[in-house]
C-alpha cells in the first residue's frame, strides 16, 4: 500500500496507481465529494472486483469518472444539448449526469442498464490519476471507497478503515492515494438526463449543486424521481448508515431526550448545532450553522460519533429548506429508523 501526500512526490504514486489500474488492480482515491474505489471501466473484471471490495450487489451502476476534456462521445450514445450546458456550467465539479451508454460499455458499469453515469471530478489527485490512467482516455469507474450500505469516506485514513484487509499487501486494493479531506463531504448531485423526451431531467440524488442552480443553467426545474426512474443504490434507505443507531430528533425534543436517556443510562452520543447541556454525553460534535460547512464534515462527525459505541447517536434535525437538501438526504438514510430506536430505548 502506498499512501501518500497532495506533495509534489505525489507524481509517482499517480504514477504507479494509474499502471495499477491499467493492470486490473483497484486505486482508492480522493474527489472533491468522497473518496472514490476506482477500477478500469472498461475492464469487466476488474470492475467486479470492485463490487467484490465493497460486498455490493452486482447489478448497481457505477459511476464512469472522467478526466477534463475527455471525449464524451466515446461512453455516451447521446448527449443531449441540456447534458452539454451543464457540463459547460458545472465540470468539473461534483455533477453526475445519466445519459444513454455506448454499446461498448459493459454491463459491469452499467448494472445492465442501458445508461452510463458520467462525472469529471475537480479535485487535483483525482484529475492527475485521470490524465495518467490511459494518457487522459480511460475511464474510472468509482463508486465511493466504502463497505456496501456504510458511510461514505471523506478521508484516506476511512478509507483504510473501511477495508483493513483489502489494502495488505497483495489485497485487492493497489493503492489508497491521500488527497487530504474532500471538501465538499457528500457525495455529486445525479441527475438522469436518459429519459428527457418523456420525462425531463430528473434529479436522482440531491448533492452540493442544487436543483436550482441546475434550472439556472437548463431552463428546467428537474423532477423527482418516480417509480420508473433508474435505480441507485444511494436512494435505498438504510444507506450511509454508521454501525450504531442514528435517531433524528427535533431541536425542541433533543434536550429533555437526552436527560430521559440519561436518566436510565442509556450511551449516547449527540450531532448537533445547538451546545449540549449535559457532561454525562459520551461524545459530542458540534455542527456548522451553514449548510455547507456541515456537509463538509457531517461523515467525519458520523464517523467519530461512531467510534465511541455508543447506544444511539442522536442527531439534531436541520432546516427542512432546498439548501439543506442533500444533507437531510443522507441524513434521513442514515436515521431511516429513527422513531422504533428512541421508542425501544425509551421503553427499555
Ligand atoms: O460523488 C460521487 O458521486 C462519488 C465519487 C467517488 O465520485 N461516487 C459515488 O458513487 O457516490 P456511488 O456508487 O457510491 O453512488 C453512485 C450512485 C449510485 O446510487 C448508483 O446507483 C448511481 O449513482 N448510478 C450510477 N450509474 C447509474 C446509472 N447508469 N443509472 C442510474 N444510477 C446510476
Ligand atoms: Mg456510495
Amino acid at each position: 500500500m502506498s499512501v501518500v501526500a497532495p506533495t509534489t512526490s505525489a507524481a509517482s504514486a499517480i504514477a504507479e496507481a494509474a499502471e495499477a489500474l491499467e493492470a486490473g488492480r483497484l486505486v482508492a482515491f480522493p474527489t472533491e465529494t468522497v473518496y472514490g474505489l476506482g477500477a478500469d471501466a472498461e475492464n469487466p473484471a476488474a470492475v467486479a472486483r470492485i463490487y467484490q471490495a465493497k460486498g455490493r450487489p452486482s447489478d448497481h451502476p457505477v459511476i464512469v469518472h472522467l478526466a477534463p476534456g475527455a471525449d464524451i462521445h466515446y461512453w455516451a450514445s447521446d448527449i443531449p444539448p441540456m447534458a452539454e450546458q451543464l457540463i459547460n456550467a458545472f465540470w468539473p465539479g461534483p455533477l453526475t449526469l445519466i445519459v444513454k451508454r455506448a454499446a461498448h460499455i459493459p454491463d459491469a458499469v452499467s448494472g445492465g442498464q442501458d445508461t452510463v453515469g458520467l462525472r469529471c471530478p475537480s479535485h487535483p489527485v483525482a484529475q492527475a490519476l485521470l490524465s495518467s490512467f490511459k494518457a487522459g482516455k480511460g475511464g474510472i469507474a468509482a463508486p465511493s471507497a466504502n463497505k456496501f450500505g456504510h458511510v461514505s469516506p471523506t478521508t484516506a485514513q476511512h478509507v483504510e478503515e473501511e477495508f483493513p484487509q483489502e489494502i495488505l499487501p497483495g489485497g485487492l486494493i493497489a493503492s489508497v492515494l491521500d488527497g487530504g479531506q474532500s471538501e465538499v463531504g457528500i457525495e455529486s448531485t445525479i441527475l438522469d438526463l436518459s429519459r428527457l423526451a418523456t420525462h425531463g431531467p430528473v434529479l436522482l440524488r440531491p448533492g452540493h449543486i442544487s436543483a436550482a442552480q441546475l434550472a439556472e443553467v437548463t431552463g428546467i426545474m428537474p423532477a423527482s424521481p418516480d417509480a420508473t426512474a433508474p435505480r441507485a443504490s444511494g436512494t435505498l434507505d438504510a444507506h450511509y448508515a454508521p454501525q450504531t443507531p442514528v435517531a433524528q430528533v427535533s431541536a425542541s425534543e433533543l434536550l429533555p431526550l437526552i436527560a430521559t436517556l440519561c436518566a436510565k443510562n442509556k450511551k449516547i452520543a449527540v450531532m448537533s448545532m445547538q451546545k449540549t447541556v449535559t457532561d454525562e454525553l459520551l461524545a459530542h460534535r458540534q455542527m456548522p450553522a451553514e449548510p455547507v460547512a456541515y456537509a463538509h464534515d457531517l461523515y467525519a462527525a458520523l464517523r467519530d460519533l461512531d467510534h465511541a459505541h455508543a447506544d444511539v447517536i442522536l442527531v439534531e434535525s436541520l432546516p427542512q429548506d432546498k439548501a439543506w437538501q442533500g444533507i437531510n438526504d443522507r441524513l434521513r438514510r442514515a436515521a431511516f429508523d429513527s422513531r422504533h430506536i428512541v421508542q425501544t430505548l425509551c421503553a427499555d
